[in-house]
């Protein structure tokens, strides 16, 4: 994949993504598994965020320490990015977590707008998009237009198993947006959804279906 699409090796994301995608895994497992390699995940995905320099001074003497660049929002998309959102925390502490709510409609598979958390977005120099699936891409196309409507120059997408047409979708109409994923999968079955992906994410993360 090109540098505007990034897919992961690394081995703890390639174990928990088996993890998730095995149908007999069960809620508990497959939230547990999603939070660990989202921490992987958005290690990668913020490997190259700027930071200045700040002096500071341990017990003993002045050092020169360093503070990330801010301020940057957290977007998770409705529900299923919400598996990915404390992983993201833990990385970007004093990140602001800005809810899109977004439900594909099951027979256009066009998303639909619930909730929107961005109005108050605008001094975030940089978000992170959080979803587990990129499908067709409609979801998260439709949150960056969202995201960059209210003013935040920087977007990155982070998400787990991604399509190439949902890939090829995000890249056209967003050619700024870095995506990082866990895996890029085969393709869209006639429903709209990845194979062989992990089944309804959402369904999965939250025991409903
Ligand atoms: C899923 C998923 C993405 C979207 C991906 O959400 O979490 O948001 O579908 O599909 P797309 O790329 O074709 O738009 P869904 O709408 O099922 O809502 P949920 O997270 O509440 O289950
Ligand atoms: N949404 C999901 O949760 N899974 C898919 O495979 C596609 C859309």
């Amino acid at each position: 994949m090109t540098k505007d699409c990034t897919v992961s090796k690394h081995p703890v994301i390639a174990e928990a993504l088996t993890r998730m995608r095995d149908v007999n895994s069960d809620s508990a497992t497959f939230r547990r598994e999603a939070a660990r390699l989202a921490g992987v995940l958005f290690a990668e995905a913020t490997a190259d965020i700027t930071a200045s320099e700040e002096v500071r001074e341990t017990p003993l003497a002045p050092f020169v320490g360093s503070k990330i660049t801010g301020p940057i929002a957290i977007v998770p998309i409705l529900r299923a990015g919400l598996g990915m959102v404390e992983a993201a925390l833990a990385l970007l502490p004093d990140a602001s977590v800005l809810h899109v709510g977004l439900a594909r409609n099951e027979v256009t598979l066009e998303p639909e707008t619930y909730y929107d958390k961005l109005p108050e977005a605008a001094e975030h120099r940089l978000a992170f998009v959080l979803d587990p699936m990129l499908a067709t891409g409609g979801s998260a196309i439709a949150a960056i237009d969202m995201v960059k409507a209210a003013g935040i120059p920087d977007v990155r997408f982070v998400g787990i198993i991604g399509s190439p047409e949902g890939v090829g979708a995000l890249k056209s109409a967003h050619p700024s947006v870095t995506i990082h994923l866990a895996a890029l999968d085969e393709c869209l079955n006639d429903v709209g959804y990845i194979l062989p992906g992990l089944g309804d994410a959402g369904d999965r993360i939250f025991a409903t279906n």
